[in-house]
């Protein structure tokens, strides 16, 4: 009653930071959770305290300098709670045993692993993931590595990544949802739900890690570990939003990040980890450091090792992944009165807390189970999933041929087709970044696939290998993971004779699929920053050499990055955004080049032109001096002067966000909306409930039946902030037979109408949005809501 009586009397309403901190995850804030928390707590030495706040890599590493300890030893004194990359049953159930037996408190240690598109079944990487615009599969796909991690000992995964990524040169966006906020957001969600289920309880939930806090993927220049510098409202209206999303959803754990951000490193920021972590978002549950984060804040001049564990660990970091610091300088900082126990205390209160509520106390080791590498079902899940990540860049008609896509009948029943590239038929390159515990074995190429369909019609050629030249030495040198060749010379491949080979088997065959990428485990994710977005060694040769044997050219990419494709776009008819699709590849992709599966992948990414627009995003501000409109889509004109845009190079994306093509056609009806003005207080008032509704409808004119991700956006157009040009607000997939129609309808409400003022609060102004529904970024089809005083 009183909140309708302030309204009336027009009094502001308060402002989010002020707001009654929420409880995103019930479980971690239970009492009975807690009661066991703190009768154990009180048990409790420094040393075990301590011990619950530290983490080491057993096994395999994924980062540098392991620490190489008596493992066995420290968890038998309670000085260990966590591990990572120890995987399996057996290998888990043998620490657990010490912890668990021999440990005096018997507390059990918390596993944790990259599971980062599946866990032993290899799914799409997450950027094609994000391509699907499906959070229902991305909940399958988290479910499905959660049962599987489970099932290898494993509680908890270093996933999702949800660092906003605007610029591929960063190697890392392989690993994210791309650029924008709001699908980001909605994907976060559903990664958090697959996993966690909402109770942490059920034997086959994994609690989750949120990474990479904060603003990891604004790294400058795209040179992975950089420094971020950003202002306030983007880091909150941006790059925050989707771990907010992730910490509404329930998330347990967050991961702090490597960068440092405003020059305040993230793994010793108290303003991310306990301002707005904590105090705003109500984070329940605890932070471990990114892989010798702690450590590497010595590198960012803030301190010697002593100092900067107390500076990470008062900032709001409670566990310290691979730093050997925590466990070594801050017992003796809590003796010498440095740091109050009541520090640590929080801090193993945080941890202690996600154990019991992920039951580890009451169900502390792992069946030795049955393999789940690779099962039929699981397959046919990747299978599915990848289908739909599958981006049609380009179909254009071939004089005489028409369309290249899906490949004809006669062609599939009676010709020949060449199949030429690199990344037509090697395994490991199928699975991508970050397939940790993927096994290549069990991919299936193109080669393999389309051997299937055609038999000896289809004519094979590797063309060249994905390096060249002294590049291939000196990059499988420093592979990721993988062996290190120390100061040994592979021979050097000839490029010239492989390609000429390869425009043989072009000559003889009716069409060429020519299957081109990057080299995902040296050139992509963590550390696989490039200055250059083209194909990596001879490729681009080598398409170029095909392409002019003249016959009709189908492309398809396979990378974890939006490459430069400006002369594919412009010489070759039929362009294929694969990523890299996983233990399914093969067949996902033949699916859709032979027309079973209908293309419905959107890019969750803009694809540039050239490498100089990097960062390009969609969602610009708008500037004073816009070219040839303000929307950042419209191509700049080259008779404009005194504006902004590159005078070499169109401002517009190659290929934009929300692109995607399908063998059918899609039509837009005007928009309609239900409440054209609405008055902001209602607004604020009902700040869960939506206020108008949007609807449309979306008919397939084609022949086929499709799905269409319909994509609503909107402008603000008079904001005490400036706002973007565009920002997406809603989408649904939609599926239609042909000739049919569809009403969609979106809903808008606070949540998709605020901005951050200048004072930081989340608010909405009187104002008129402009609102464009359609099939992409540049979505045409118009209407307008008013917000009245
Ligand atoms: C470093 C990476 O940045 C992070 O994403 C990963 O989870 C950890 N290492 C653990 O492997």
């Amino acid at each position: 009653m009183i909140l309708p009586l302030l309204l009336l009397m027009g009094i502001a309403l308060i402002p989010a930071s002020a707001q009654t901190v929420p409880t995103p995850n019930p479980q971690l804030a239970s009492k009975e959770v807690n009661a066991r928390v703190e009768a154990l707590l009180k048990k409790m030495t420094l040393e075990e305290k301590v011990g619950q706040l530290v983490q080491y890599s057993a096994g395999y590493a994924t980062g540098p300098g392991a620490s190489n300890l008596h493992y066995d030893d420290l968890v038998s004194k309670g000085q260990l709670g966590s591990m990572l990359n120890v995987v399996g049953a057996e290998a888990t159930n043998h620490y657990q045993h010490i912890a668990v037996e021999k440990s005096r408190l018997h507390i059990p240690i918390i596993f944790g692993q990259d599971v980062i598109h599946g866990h032993r079944t290899t799914f799409p990487v997450p950027l094609a993931l994000a391509a699907s615009w499906d959070p229902a599969a991305i909940e399958l796909v988290a479910r499905t590595g959660a049962v599987e991690a489970r099932a290898d000992g494993l509680a908890w995964v270093f996933s999702p990544m949800v660092d906003i990524a605007r610029d591929p040169r960063w190697g890392r966006i392989v690993e994210s949802a791309g650029e924008d906020p709001y699908l980001g957001s909605v994907l976060a969600r559903a990664w958090v739900k697959g996993y966690q289920q909402g109770d942490l309880s059920k034997p086959d939930s994994v609690a989750v890690s949120v990474k990479h806090f904060a603003a990891y993927g604004a790294a400058i220049a795209g040179r992975d570990y950089n420094a971020v510098d950003m202002g306030e409202i983007t880091l909150r209206q941006v790059y925050l939003e989707p771990y907010r999303a992730a910490v509404e959803a329930g998330a347990a754990t967050v991961m702090s990040s490597f960068n440092s951000i405003n020059g305040i490193p993230a793994t010793a920021n108290r303003f991310l980890l306990t301002q707005i972590l904590r105090k705003e978002w109500g984070f329940d549950g605890f932070v471990v450091s990114d892989w010798g984060a702690v450590a590497e804040l010595k590198n960012h001049s803030i301190g010697d090792g002593p100092t900067v564990a107390r500076k990470a660990l008062e900032a709001g970091v409670d566990m310290d992944m691979e730093g050997n610091l925590y466990s070594t300088t801050i017992a003796e900082q809590v003796q010498a009165g440095k740091i109050p126990e009541s520090v640590v205390d929080e801090a193993a209160r945080r941890v202690l807390r996600v154990k019991f509520a992920l039951g580890l106390f009451d169900h502390p080791y792992t069946e030795a189970g049955p393999a789940y590498d690779a099962t039929p079902e699981r397959r046919a899940v990747a299978r599915k999933v990848a289908e739909e990540t599958l981006v049609l860049l380009k179909n254009d008609a071939v004089e005489g041929v028409g369309t290249l896509l899906p490949i004809s009948q006669s062609i599939a029943k009676a010709k020949k087709v060449a199949l030429i590239g690199p990344m037509a038929d090697n395994q490991q390159e199928m699975l991508g970044a970050w397939a940790v515990t993927g096994d290549p074995k069990y991919a299936v190429t193109l080669k393999a696939a389309l051997t299937e369909r055609l038999g000896d019609r289809l004519l094979y050629a590797e063309g060249c290998e994905l390096l060249s030249g002294e590049d291939a030495n000196v990059l499988k040198r420093v592979s990721f993971g993988g062996p290190v060749i120390a100061d040994q010379h592979l021979p050097i491949p000839d490029d010239a004779k492989s390609i000429a080979e390869a425009v043989e088997t072009a000559k003889k065959a009716d069409v060429a699929i020519v299957a081109l990428g990057e080299p995902t485990n040296w050139l992509e994710g963590e550390a696989g920053s490039r200055a250059h977005l083209g194909f990596t060694g001879a490729q681009q040769k080598l398409l170029e050499a095909v392409v002019a044997t003249g016959k009709p050219v189908i492309l398809v990419v396979l990378a974890g990055r939006p490459l430069e494709l400006k002369w594919a776009a412009e010489h070759v008819p039929a362009i294929l955004e694969a990523w890299s699709p996983g233990v399914e590849a093969g067949h996902a992709v033949a699916n859709v080049l032979f027309g079973d599966v209908n293309p419905s992948g959107k890019l969750p990414s803009s694809f540039p032109r050239a490498v100089g627009q990097e960062p390009l995003y969609y969602a610009q501000l708008p500037t004073g001096r816009p070219a040839h409109g303000d929307l950042s889509h419209m191509p700049s004109n080259a008779a404009e002067k005194f504006v902004s845009r590159y005078v070499d190079e169109e401002n517009s994306a190659l290929f934009p966000f929300g692109w995607g093509l399908s063998y059918t056609r899609f039509s837009y009806a005007a928009p309609t909306i239900s409440r054209a003005e609405v008055p902001v207080q209602e607004i604020l008032a009902s700040r869960k409930a939506p206020v108008t509704t949007v609807g449309v409808d979306v008919r397939n004119t084609g022949s086929v039946a499709g799905t269409e991700v319909v994509q609503l956006y909107i402008r603000n157009t008079a904001a005490s902030v400036e706002q973007p040009v565009r920002e997406l607000k809603g989408f649904a997939r939609v599926t239609l037979a042909p000739g049919e129609s569809k009403h969609v309808e979106f809903s808008l409400g606070f949540d998709e109408l605020h901005f951050y003022n200048a004072e930081m609060q989340r608010t909405v102004e009187p104002t008129t949005y402009k609102i464009w529904v359609g099939g992409s970024s540049l979505a045409s089809a118009e209407t307008e809501l008013k917000i009245i005083e």
